[in-house]
């Protein structure tokens, strides 16, 4: 008979391995399931790590060439090397995942290679080994949607995984999809020099976000040198030998066109992953998005198995798994995890950052709630003057009569990192006032949500 376990966890992403690890904290024998060669899952290996490190080498070549001047500061033949950059991503990957490997080590959690199959609640079968276990939790995460008529091949027709990966800048790089992953690599590629265009079937891009938001973000991209297509459908592409034919009409129907791309990145979406999980076996419940039915606590329709992250509902988010991660783990110790979906901040990492947080202005309107917005711009902030950065503002929402605040958004330089500002002001139940009054540091740029809190909470700010 195999070894047996307090926890046997399914996938070693952000919501497993954080799973697993809290679970070992709190005194539980726990395994891991993972069939990729290195821990860490989509996030680490293929996700929001190795997408980070070309941006940053992508902006920071970006401002070299066009930023600097207006600071006095010229380089003559700068070059990047796009091989190196390539590597350095990898560099950056292997520090992360082998930085996962020790904490598993450090917490005495069993790293069980292999696919992992569910035999039935309390046994799950890993490389023909049966490990019996109290409580199962999957976490096998997501992967990309596919478009029909539009083949994959990680070469001309890439998902994210091939454009983190391209050895040569394409000279046109067809996106289709406006979200985060078509926005994010689009200016990975487009700032080392390929045209980009973004073929969306919507009105509008990034289209979970603050419609205002969105709007200005559709502005500041185009004045970097996107084309966007929207209200337009992809209905064919052809490969050819120089690349692709893309073949689009408006989405609503109409006279087709045909777009010459070298790369085509195909980005409409991720959905859940469970293949070869025995979900049916098992009798696990599915939903009609094929995302795996949880209840309040995480568990699924069978006693015994849980899931989280990017295979059940809520936004696929590195940070949601590992909440959810951190609070099926503690429920199972018989403590009380849970998690505040309301202040999950989202962040899509091009320059300037867009971050959100709560509700979006729409949400609030089509809720019926009465309330109060206030809107700072970047250009009225001294820091952002200092740094040339002034393209955004920071909005915030708050409800009209307990001034509480509802949701923000922020476009503009390092929104990512001041968005934790107001996920914080809404998870202690902040109200606008709270925020207004608290001392900001001068010249900082979250001088701008404390103008935007005051716009809210006074109905005028200090610097505009
Ligand atoms: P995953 O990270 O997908 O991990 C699941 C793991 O389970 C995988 O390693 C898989 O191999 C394994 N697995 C599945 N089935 C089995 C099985 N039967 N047996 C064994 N192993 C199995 N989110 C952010 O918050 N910020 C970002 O900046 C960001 N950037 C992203 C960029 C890109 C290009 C992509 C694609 C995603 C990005 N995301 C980002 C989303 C983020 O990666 C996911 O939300 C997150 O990885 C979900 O975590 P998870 O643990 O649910 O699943
Ligand atoms: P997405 O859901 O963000 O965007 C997909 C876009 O494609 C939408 O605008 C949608 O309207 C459009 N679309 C759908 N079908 C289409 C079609 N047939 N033709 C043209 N457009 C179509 O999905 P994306 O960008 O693939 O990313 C998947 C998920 O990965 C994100 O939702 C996010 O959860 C996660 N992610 C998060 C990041 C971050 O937090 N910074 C970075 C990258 C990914």
């Amino acid at each position: 008979m195999s070894e047996s376990f307090d926890l046997i966890v399914i996938g070693a992403g952000p919501g497993g391995y954080v799973c697993a690890i809290r679970a070992a904290q709190l005194g539980m024998k726990v395994a891991c399931v993972e069939k990729r060669a290195t821990l860490g899952g989509t996030c680490l290996n293929i996700g929001c790590i190795p997408s980070k490190a070309l941006l940053q080498s992508s902006e920071n070549y970006e401002e070299l060439v066009h930023k600097f001047a207006d600071h006095g500061i010229t380089a003559e033949g700068v070059k990047f090397d796009l091989a190196r950059m390539q590597a350095r991503k990898g560099e950056v990957v292997g520090a992360n995942v082998k930085g996962v490997e020790f904490l598993f080590k450090k917490n005495k959690v069993t790293w069980l290679k292999g696919h992992g199959k569910i035999v039935s609640a309390g046994k799950v079968e890993v490389e023909g080994q049966v490990y019996e276990t109290k409580n199962i939790v999957i976490a096998s995460g997501s992967e990309s949607v596919p478009l029909k008529g539009v083949e994959v091949d990680e070469k001309q027709i890439v998902t994210s995984t091939g454009a983190l990966e391209l050895e040569k800048v394409p000279g046109h790089l067809v996106v289709i999809g406006g979200g985060v992953i078509g926005l994010e690599l689009g200016s990975v590629w487009r700032r080392l020099g390929a045209e980009v265009t973004v073929i969306e079937f919507l009105d509008r891009i990034t289209p979970g976000i603050d419609g205002e938001t969105g709007k200005m973000f559709e502005r500041v991209l185009t004045k970097q040198g996107f084309k966007f297509k929207l209200k337009t459908k992809v209905t064919g592409a052809e490969k050819t030998e120089k690349g692709v034919t893309l073949t689009v009409e408006p989405a609503a129907g109409g006279t087709p066109e045909k777009i010459e791309a070298d790369v085509v990145l195909l980005a409409i979406g991720r959905r859940p992953y469970v293949e070869g999980l025995g979900l049916d076996a098992a009798g696990v419940a599915l939903d009609e998005k094929g995302r795996i039915k949880t209840g309040h606590s995480f568990e699924t329709n069978v006693l015994g198995i849980y899931a989280i992250g990017d295979v059940i509902t809520g936004p696929m988010l590195a940070h949601k798994a590992e909440e959810e991660g951190v609070a099926v783990a503690e429920i199972l110790a018989g403590q009380h995890g849970h998690v505040n979906y309301f202040a999950i901040p989202g962040v899509v990492y091009t320059w300037p950052e867009v971050a959100t947080v709560g509700f979006s202005e729409e949400e609030v309107k089509a809720a019926g709630v009465e309330y109060k917005a206030g809107k700072f711009p970047f250009t009225a902030n001294g820091r952002a003057r200092a740094m040339g950065d002034t393209d955004g503002f920071v909005k915030i929402i708050a409800d009209k009569k307990t001034d509480k605040i509802l949701g923000a958004a922020i476009i503009g330089p390092d929104a990512g990192t001041m968005i934790a500002e107001l996920a914080l002001a809404i998870e202690f139940g902040a109200s606008a006032e709270d925020v207004a009054r608290t001392s900001h540091a001068h010249p900082s740029l979250n001088e701008a949500v404390k103008e935007a809190a005051l716009l809210v909470a006074n109905g005028a700010a200090l610097h505009i």
